[in-house]
């Protein structure tokens, strides 16, 4: 059933070769969960390689966890292995629905190097703090496992609005409403202040959730083009007079997928342009509190007298996903109707973990668990920068993120869709291909590559073989004149 071959000239050893097409056998499905592989001895004999060749091989994959080895029963491939279905994104576009599915998907995959996801890494989390919150809520339980308030825990907004306050926000708990993730929020503010076919100004490139928000709503995305700096302010005011939007939805720090933060300027401007055309603006400030040299510049929210900013965030990020704590600051003339709709979605969210968390905040816990974990994400934001200095083709560009997780690499042409992703997860790495988060085509291709969630030495395996299969593609499949110029 295997299907291998070495190759004595070429520069990766016999037993990197072996691992490498068994783990690519095994992530296409050809080799599926149980399947057990050939002894090493009869694997060496028919490869013509010494028995250590292959122990080494196996020993790297059973490291990996795609393989299991049982005395006495043989080697097999891990059950805890699922496999990809590739076939749906192959030869098409990525829309903002399958990506989602296939970083989900991807993510569950033991084995794949994955730079898919703007996720913390799980293995940073706080868990003995947390849980030993938990834990001291025991006698409380009765009561915290019963329905919650509507607006969310109470000493958990009054930790929030501690928190705004640090960041020149002034709010009180009433005005917060906790949220199931900042995802509800984002869902919950629009549909308060937008109807069906109202225009909605978006960044180009956007986090991607926010496009099929809009089309379950109804809502018109108006993409605007995100420059280093913020959007492209000509672009901008042309789009709000020509479609009178209700709103601007907005990643100001450390945006998703691009890395860039929006300079003060353009804040300010944006903020001239919604009082002079009067539309509302959705701040969204997950990753506001990653930044890595320092804090960002002063948020919409801290520079909004009229009240037309909707400021949402999460623990997501900073904390854990899993939590799916985010907060809505309300402004008055919205509350009333948030409270309801909120009502009518799901009623309330998870009073135990709320109050966990209230109690791990006021134990200053997040202060340190960021104390811990940025370091270590710059770390990675410099490891992922070096190796796409010292690998990528020269042609290729990419941001320089100044905090969060993403970093936005542009390639000089379009490529033949689809290909490039399903090499790299042949090779068993992920990235996102950045058409998911566009709404038109500018005849170049994207992609998003996340740094949160791997080691220095994951990233840099993961870039240098990414150059590799851009480099492959560049060069073989290149229609001389159709590069296409910077800007
Ligand atoms: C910009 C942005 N907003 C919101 C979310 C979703 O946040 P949550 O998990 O809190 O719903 C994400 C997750 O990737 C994000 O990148």
């Amino acid at each position: 059933m295997l299907d291998l071959t070495v190759n004595r000239d070429s520069k990766p050893p016999l037993y990197r070769q072996i691992a490498e097409q068994i783990r690519t056998q095994i992530s296409n499905g050809r080799l599926p969960a149980n399947s057990r592989l050939p002894t090493v001895r009869g694997l060496a004999r028919s490869l013509g390689v010494t028995r250590l060749t292959v122990q080494n091989a196996y020993a790297e994959l059973q490291a990996d966890g795609w393989i299991e080895a049982t005395v006495g029963r043989g080697t097999f491939v891990s059950t805890a292995v699922q496999q990809m279905s590739l076939e749906p994104t192959v030869g098409q576009y990525l829309t903002p629905d399958s990506a989602i599915n296939d970083m989900l998907a991807i993510n569950q995959v033991i084995g794949v190097r994955s730079m898919a996801m703007a996720h913390a890494d799980p293995t940073l989390f706080p868990l003995d703090a947390f849980w030993s919150h938990m834990d001291q809520l025991r006698p409380e339980a009765n009561q915290l496992l019963s329905y919650g308030p509507i607006q969310g825990d109470t000493p958990l907004r009054v930790e929030i609005c501690k928190m705004l306050r640090e960041d020149g926000i002034p709010s009180s708990p009433d005005d917060i409403l906790i949220t199931t993730g900042a995802m509800q929020s984002i869902s919950l503010a629009l549909t308060a202040v937008a109807q069906p076919g109202d225009g909605i100004l978006v960044e180009q490139p956007t986090f991607l959730a926010v496009l099929n928000i809009l089309k379950a709503q109804g809502l018109r995305p108006l993409h605007v083009e995100m420059l280093p700096d913020g959007p492209d302010l000509a672009q901008l005011e042309q789009r709000i007079i020509e479609q009178r939007p209700r709103c601007y939805y907005t990643v100001a720090n450390y945006h998703n997928p691009t890395g860039y933060c929006l300079s003060p300027a353009k804040r300010q401007a944006i903020l001239q342009l919604a009082q002079r055309y009067n539309f509302l603006i959705i701040e969204d400030d997950i990753y506001g509190k990653l930044g890595f040299d320092g804090p960002p510049p002063r948020s919409f929210k801290q520079q909004d007298p009229d009240d037309r900013v909707l400021y949402v965030s999460s623990f997501s990020k900073m904390l854990m996903p899993g939590l799916r704590v985010g907060y809505l600051l309300m402004p008055p003339a919205w509350r009333s109707q948030l409270l309801t709709l909120r009502r009518a979605t799901d009623l309330c969210g998870t009073s135990l973990i709320q109050r966990a968390l209230a109690h791990f905040l006021q134990d200053g816990g997040l202060k340190k668990h960021l104390r811990r974990v940025i370091p270590i994400y710059r770390e990675r934001r410099d490891a992922l920068l070096n190796s796409l200095s010292r690998w990528m083709p020269t042609a290729v560009r990419w941001s320089e993120p100044q905090g969060g997780f993403s970093c936005w690499v542009t390639l000089p042409r379009r490529l033949p869709p689809g290909l490039l992703y399903q090499q790299a997860l042949e090779n068993g790495f992920a990235f996102t291909p950045g058409e998911a988060y566009m709404l038109d085509d500018d005849g170049r291709d994207y992609l998003r590559l996340c740094f949160g969630n791997l080691s220095a030495e994951g990233i840099e395996a993961g870039v240098k073989l990414l150059s590799a299969l851009i480099q492959q593609q560049l060069t073989s499949s290149t229609p001389a004149g159709d590069w296409l110029p910077y800007v």
